[in-house]
């Protein structure tokens, strides 16, 4: 099979299963603070335990279609929804990741990973016991009582990370969250990241600017236009799992690279 789907194909090919979990359908925003057209006629839909990478230049939309999903923002047009549902806000199945780790410097490791259940209310031996889980399944075990200052910016994103997954959520939303980080660091953090997914069985959308991070790390690249940001094609990866680092080395790996630079044009 070819590797470049149409969206429509792929479209019909999700819909067919019944494990859609995030859907959208001609979704549109524009800014009315100085009329942006940020999204235009977006449309797909994203399978259970999907890992998808976004790529496309900077000001397409990427973040702004993840604050969608997210809840943070309201549609100017189209349809978005969740499980099913219309998304009307932020809920607790849905967490989001940023760059910046973004984490609270006089608080330990442990008292941070801790803050989604300290602001839900008491904190339970349970919860601490989970928190140590989580440290030691992002890596970081030895960690629970160092400060963010005391880590490295590998290490401060395993945290949040970590924090992430402790509020429970099954759709991770995680923009450029490796963006900062050296080229070695951050190879480092993807192959656990695809060990953590395997684990936790999320749904991952994940936004880079980077096509092999891209590639590496997805079932599924959606390339996006320029602004007004559409979708301009989604690639299927269709590479075995689980993955290592040799993978970059594949003939078929450099040739999904290849194509989505071609999608891209001179647009990244
Ligand atoms: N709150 C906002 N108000 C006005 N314009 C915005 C707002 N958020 C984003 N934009 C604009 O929408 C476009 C897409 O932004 P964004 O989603 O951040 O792009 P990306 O993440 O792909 O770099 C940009 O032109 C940006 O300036
Ligand atoms: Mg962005």
């Amino acid at each position: 099979m070819h590797a470049v789907q149409d969206i429509t194909t792929s479209q019909q090919n999700a819909t067919s299963t019944a494990e859609t979990i995030i859907s959208a359908e001609d979704l549109g925003m524009i800014f009315s603070a100085g009329s942006v057209v940020a999204l235009e006629e977006v449309g797909f839909n994203i399978s259970k335990g999907d890992f998808i990478s976004l790529i496309g230049p900077s000001g397409c939309g990427k973040s702004t279609l993840l604050r969608l999903v997210a809840g943070l923002l309201k549609p100017t047009g189209g349809s978005l929804s969740v499980k099913g549902d219309p998304v009307t806000g932020p809920r607790p199945d849905i967490g989001m990741m940023f760059q910046k780790p973004t984490l609270l410097p006089w608080k330990s490791v442990m008292e941070n990973v801790l803050l989604p259940k300290t602001l839900a209310g008491q904190v339970t031996k349970q919860h601490k016991e989970k928190a140590v889980e989580l440290l030691h399944l992002v890596g970081l075990e030895g960690f629970e009582f160092s400060f963010p200052g005391q880590l490295s910016g590998g290490m401060q994103q395993r945290v949040a990370l970590a924090r992430l997954l402790n509020t429970g959520a099954e759709i991770l939303l995680l923009d450029e969250p490796f963006g900062a980080l050296d080229e070695f660091t951050r190879e480092r953090l993807n192959v656990e990241l695809l060990r953590i997914q395997r684990e936790v069985k999320a749904t991952i959308l994940f936004v880079t600017h980077n096509i092999q991070e891209a590639v590496f790390l997805a079932d599924k690249v959606f390339v996006m236009t320029p602004r007004p940001g559409r979708l301009a094609q989604i690639v299927e990866v269709g590479l075995p799992r689980p993955r290592d680092i040799e993978m970059t080395k594949d003939p078929d790996f450099n040739q999904r690279v290849f194509e989505i630079r071609d999608i891209l044009g001179g647009t990244i």
